[in-house]
C-alpha cells in the first residue's frame, strides 16, 4: 500500500476526486493534505472525507523540516500537486525524487510558468484564440510547469467559452484523468 499526500491551495476538486478514488482501491491510499491557505475550501474537503491535513506557511515551507517529518509520519511515499501554487523546495524535490506530479490547466509547454494559474491560464488561451486547450500531468522539478510531461487530453475551444466555461471543460478532464495516472505512476514506483 502506497500512502500518498496532495498539496492543495485553494479548492480541492482534484484532491476530492483522488481521495475518493483511492478509498475504493487497495494500492494506495491519499493519507494526508497539505495546504498553505488557511481560507482554501480543501480543508473543508478534507474534514468530510476524513483525511488530516496540514497547514505550512511559507517560512516552514521552504526553510524548515516540519514538512518532511510530517511526511516521514504519515510515511508518505508520493505527492500529488492539485492547484498548488507553491514552487517545491530542493528538499522535497531531494527527498521525493520522481515522486512529485503536478496538473496543470493547459497544454504545456504553452501557457505554463509563474502567473499561469486557475483562470489567468483559461483567459490567455482564450485571448489567443486557441481553437484546443486541455489538461498536463508532469513530474514537477524546481521551475513552475517544466517537468516532464507524463500525459495530455485535449479539448476544443469553441467561439462561445468564456475563462469560466473553459474552465468547467478542463476541470471534467481533470477529474477524470488524474486519478488515473496518479495510481498508474504511483504504482510504478
Ligand atoms: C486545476 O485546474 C489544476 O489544473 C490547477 O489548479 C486547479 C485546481 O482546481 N493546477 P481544484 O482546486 O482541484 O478544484
Amino acid at each position: 500500500m502506497k500512502n500518498i499526500a496532495v498539496f492543495a491551495s485553494g479548492s480541492g476538486s482534484n484532491a476530492q476526486q483522488l481521495i475518493e478514488h483511492f478509498n475504493k482501491g487497495a494500492k494506495a491510499r491519499v493519507v494526508l493534505i497539505v495546504t498553505n491557505n488557511p481560507k482554501a475550501y480543501v480543508i473543508e474537503r478534507a474534514k468530510q472525507l476524513n483525511v488530516p491535513c496540514l497547514l505550512v506557511d511559507k517560512i516552514e515551507f521552504e526553510k524548515s523540516t516540519r514538512l518532511l517529518d510530517e511526511l516521514k509520519k504519515f510515511e508518505i511515499d508520493f505527492i500529488v500537486l492539485a492547484g498548488f501554487l507553491w514552487l517545491v523546495p530542493d528538499y522535497l524535490l531531494k527527498t521525493y525524487s520522481d515522486k512529485i506530479v503536478n496538473i496543470h490547466p493547459a497544454l504545456l509547454p504553452k501557457y505554463g510558468g509563474k502567473g499561469m494559474y486557475g483562470n489567468n491560464v483559461h483567459k490567455a488561451v482564450i485571448a489567443n484564440k486557441e481553437k484546443e486547450s486541455g489538461i498536463t500531468i508532469h513530474f514537477v522539478n524546481g521551475q513552475y510547469d517544466e517537468g516532464k510531461i507524463i500525459f495530455q487530453k485535449k479539448c476544443n475551444v469553441d467561439p462561445v467559452d468564456t475563462a469560466e466555461t473553459l474552465a468547467e471543460k478542463i476541470h471534467g478532464l481533470e477529474h477524470k484523468y488524474y486519478p488515473a495516472i496518479v495510481e498508474k505512476i504511483c504504482s510504478e514506483r
